[in-house]
């Protein structure tokens, strides 16, 4: 089933490029730039990888980052991430990233996005990959830091096409950013959100109704509310879902309990994401693999599945 599932043509929708740094290019970079870290090899640094929530997470996400310095270095973490995609037949990829991760810590927003947007050229020119960056806010800082990332990147409008919102979820509605939404939607810019993570479905109504998002990613607690996901249904709206990440974080305790194929039988657009590969065990193919052996998702299914991420792209 592997390599069924891996030579399905996919699109991946959700998968943040901080996330896909890998312990090796991340201990390379670290060498490469001086870094001193906490674990002695890459082995220690994967122990590391438990986690209890999103919050446990995050905290390893933002440190793992700080290895990353230069253009070259985010050119080379978004060309490991395209070899990958190009591995799993991954036609198509709308990539987020977190200027704040690095602008927070005296990186230039123009290194960061000059490295990924070059890679993304690279990708398509030479491994035939589509894609469009997304520009992601961080949720637990303020509406203010988030006006003044849009700012930054404004210059910059055509390296990206649509701004997202991330990190911690709970505590931080979406309503918190309805400005900055409303001004990204002025620039002509599209609109995603992460909501209904740990979040309540209460925050994808805000994300539909105040954010505008023409996704939403995660979005697995919508279960809980049925005329939420009437209204999915009805405006096919689709969700970005991250099984692999769900099991990871503790928003299901088994991947027995995943709620991907119900919804999908239900009628809802879902679609398979890696979300934080390095983190959470695996690629696209990895998270098909394991709703195969979770949950007993047929092949039928999975060209479903497959069909929802090439229909759901936005760039
Ligand atoms: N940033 C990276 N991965 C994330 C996730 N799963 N939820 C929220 N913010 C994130
Ligand atoms: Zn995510």
């Amino acid at each position: 089933m592997y390599e069924w599932l891996n030579a399905l043509p996919k699109a991946e929708l959700h998968l943040h490029l901080e996330g896909s740094l890998e312990p090796e290019l991340l201990f390379r970079l670290a060498e490469r730039n001086g870094v001193a870290l906490p674990w002695a090899d890459v082995d220690s640094l994967r122990r590391a990888y438990a986690f209890n929530n999103l919050q446990e997470f995050l905290d390893l996400y933002y440190q793992g980052a700080n290895v990353l310095r230069t253009e070259q270095d985010f050119y080379d973490l978004t060309w490991a991430y395209l070899e990958k995609c190009k591995a799993q037949n991954v036609v198509h990829t709308e990539p987020f990233f977190d200027p704040q991760t690095h602008t927070d810590r005296g990186i230039p927003f123009e290194v960061a996005l000059g490295g990924i947007s070059a890679a993304l050229r690279d990708g398509r020119e030479r491994l035939g990959i589509s894609s469009g960056l997304i520009l992601s806010f961080l949720r637990h800082l303020s509406e203010e830091a988030a006006f003044e990332t849009l700012a930054q990147a404004l210059p910059y409008r055509d390296a990206f096409f649509a701004v997202g919102l991330d990190s911690s979820e709970v505590g931080h509605p979406p309503s918190k950013f309805r400005r900055v939404f409303d001004k990204a939607r002025s620039e002509g810019l599209l609109t995603v959100a992460h909501a209904g993570e740990e979040g309540p479905p209460a925050y994808i109504w805000e994300a539909l109704d105040l954010l505008k998002v023409s996704r939403i990613d995660h979005g697995v607690r919508a279960a809980e509310d049925p005329r939420l996901i009437e209204r999915l249904i009805e405006e096919q709206i689709p969700l970005t879902v991250c099984p692999l990440s769900n099991i990871k974080l503790c928003v299901f305790d088994d991947m027995r309990r995943h709620n991907i194929l119900q919804l999908l039988e239900q009628g809802v657009k879902v679609t398979v994401n890696s979300d934080d590969p390095a983190y959470f065990g695996g690629y696209v193919t990895e998270n098909f693999v394991a709703l195969h052996e979770g949950l007993g998702m047929t092949e039928e299914q999975a060209r479903r599945l497959a069909q929802n991420s090439l229909d759901a792209r936005l760039a």
